[in-house]
């Protein structure tokens, strides 16, 4: 399986037929070290969020009560994090009206790349603005808390620093753009970011140095060293999952400059020294079995800000 997630540039808050089209974008975690357990059940993380071009597509238009669709038929319910933010918004605001959402899935379900939660934060701000709502971004981000731990990221996007349990952020200066292919291995486990963080122990636990220098070299502009890419989950799974450690070694190709795993996986990631190799990449890759294999890139926030219209 395949997909090509170069799109042509979208309209910004493109209307077709009285309907709003929007995309929702992935991320990848450049870093993602857990520091350790919280007395509310969370883990403590330090991560380094960042936004690429792959995305899910969401329509919204006005109707009576809040209906959605997915082309996806085991997301078309009210367990969708998309229904839940608009039901959210439209409590928080007494709203009385409603709004039909129709979402057509690209991103993989629980990748690791984000996408639930940023179907559900396009979904807060489309609807802050078609329901004149004008809440604040700070306003949006503690709803979103509610939500799930990164939804708070993708009002953004770009490249972030996030801690607490990911929802605490500090944006940072754009990544430079970066060719990227993405490997995300058909592996289902129910219920997958609550059992991987079960999965810990101390002895997996890191101080966040690795992050934190990461993100110091972002913010000066510096060469990053490969070794700052670290994810705590990432020696776990590979050796989890032979699948994965196979993926991880078709990926050392010429021209990859960072292997990576993003979030809890189970897609990894690689990124690319241009655009040729990328290509090249994804060409080379893209039958293997059992795996959906994407070409993308990192976008940054202005670029999501100038095709969000806002
Ligand atoms: O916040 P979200 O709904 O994405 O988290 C799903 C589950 O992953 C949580 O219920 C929790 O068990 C685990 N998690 C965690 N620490 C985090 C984020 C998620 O333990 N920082």
């Amino acid at each position: 399986m395949t997909g090509e997630s170069s799109h042509p540039a979208q309209k910004p808050m493109a209307a077709e037929g009285g309907k709003l089209i929007l995309p929702a974008f992935a991320k990848i975690n450049l870093s993602l070290e857990v520091l350790g357990k919280r007395p509310d059940g969370y883990h403590e993380i330090m991560s380094v969020m960042q936004t690429v071009e792959l995305h899910d597509e969401l329509s919204f238009r006005p109707a009576k009560e809040i209906i959605l669709r997915c082309n996806l038929p085991s997301l078309n319910d009210e367990d969708n994090l998309v229904f839940k933010a608009a039901r959210l918004l439209a409590r928080c605001a007494d709203i009385r009206n409603g709004v039909e959402i129709e979402l057509v899935k690209r991103i993989p379900v629980a990748g690791g790349l984000g996408g639930g939660s940023s179907d559900a934060a396009c979904t807060l701000i489309v609807l802050n603005r078609l329901w004149h709502l004008d809440y604040p971004l700070e306003k949006l981000q503690d709803l979103s808390a509610e939500l799930g731990s990164d939804v708070a990221f993708f009002l953004q996007g770009g490249a972030a620093l996030a801690e607490g349990r990911g929802e605490r952020l500090s944006p940072l200066p754009a990544f430079p753009t970066t060719w990227v292919v993405l490997l995300t291995p058909h592996i289902s486990l129910p219920d997958k970011t609550r059992f991987l963080y079960s999965c810990l122990t101390p002895a997996n636990h890191t101080d966040g140095s690795t992050t934190l220098a990461l993100s110091l070299a972002l913010r000066e502009g510096q060469p990053i060293p490969s070794t700052l890419f670290r994810n705590t989950f990432e020696p776990i799974l590979r050796k989890k999952y032979r699948l994965i450690e196979d993926l991880h070694s078709k990926l050392r190709l010429p021209g990859v400059e960072v292997i990576g795993l993003s979030g809890s996986g189970p897609t990894l990631y690689a990124l690319c020294a241009s655009k040729s190799v990328a290509n090249t990449i994804y060409e080379r890759l893209l039958n293997l079995p059992e795996t959906t294999v994407f070409l993308t890139r990192t976008i940054s926030r202005e670029e999501i800000r100038a095709k969000m219209g806002h």
